[in-house]
């Protein structure tokens, strides 16, 4: 028996990266699926790829329009709309000074109102239905800070906002909201920012050497499943008393600092 069986959930950026690794998770455990992106032939070919039970939709999460079209489908196709995924976003590498106010305002556009108007869209339907299950995924970066990510990492702490006042209005109807919080995803979504196109695959563990002294005992990176696999127990009811909550897969990245000089094994 699937932990989903019988659930329909939507899911955003799933042409690539963390959402098809969700899409292909929640499959596996019997969910039917609503499948956004604006990326339409990749898109569609991971739709076509899990089966009958996924449905893709050209969706640009920014667009009040293509919600309605996207939960109209969830409903035609299977009947309602038991869980969201809030996963699509855009990153933005940039030095403070030389962000414009256009920039700064595509990405409050796309990883800030994009889920809002997603959780917008869904409320009706889980009202009706008596519950479920949104999650928003948001960063470490909307945990702590860093540099070169001033845009990005304001719309995900504003993510994380939005989750706890939504948890605490949708409760009322059995709905919950939760943010996962991971420190790394798809490595190509930074490479974009790198000439030369490096390999970033080991920047996460990088990163860890800077936090521990030794990180060889924790697993460097949050893999891709790992953060489906965080979701999943989320979208099941295994989760049923967490709302609100943000839940890091970050293999320690935001737990604090080794201090040198402090007696500690
Ligand atoms: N990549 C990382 O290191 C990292 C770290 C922490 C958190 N995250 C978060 O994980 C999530 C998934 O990112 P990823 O690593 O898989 O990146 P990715 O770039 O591989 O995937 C993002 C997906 O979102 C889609 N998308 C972009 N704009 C969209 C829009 N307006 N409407 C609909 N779809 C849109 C893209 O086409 C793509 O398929 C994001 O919320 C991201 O912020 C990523």
């Amino acid at each position: 028996m699937g932990r989903l069986d019988g659930r329909t959930a939507i899911i955003t950026g799933t042409a690539q990266g963390t959402g098809e690794t969700l899409a292909r998770v929640f499959a596996e455990e019997g969910a039917r699926l609503v499948l956004g992106d604006v990326q339409e032939e990749r898109g569609r070919a991971v739709a076509k790829e899990i089966g009958d039970e996924a449905a893709f939709v050209r969706l640009d999460v920014s667009s009040e329009a293509d919600w309605k079209r996207t939960v109209a489908t969830a409903v035609d196709r299977f009947g309602g709309v038991d869980v969201l995924v809030n996963n699509a976003a855009i990153l933005l590498l940039k030095p403070f000074d030389e962000i414009s106010s256009e920039e700064f305002l595509r990405i409050v556009q796309v990883n800030q109102l994009g889920p809002f108007l997603g959780m917008q869209a869904v409320f009706p339907i889980m009202k009706e239905r008596d519950g479920g299950s949104i999650i928003n995924i948001a960063s470490t970066d909307g945990i702590k800070g860093m540099n070169g990510v001033a845009a990005y990492a304001s719309s995900k702490w504003a993510v994380r906002g939005l989750t706890k006042s939504a948890a605490i209005e949708l409760g009322r109807y059995a709905i919950r909201v939760n943010a996962v919080c991971p420190e790394a995803g798809n490595p190509n979504m930074s490479a974009p920012f790198f000439p030369g196109n490096p390999d970033l695959t080991d920047v996460p563990h990088q990163m860890m050497q800077k936090i521990l002294k030794d990180p060889k005992p924790v697993v460097p990176g949050s893999r891709l499943r790992d953060v489906a696999n965080m979701a999943l127990f989320l979208a099941s009811d295994e989760s049923r008393s967490c709302t609100g909550g943000d839940f890091v897969v970050d293999a320690g990245l935001t737990v604090g600092w080794y201090q040198d000089g402090v007696p500690s094994a």
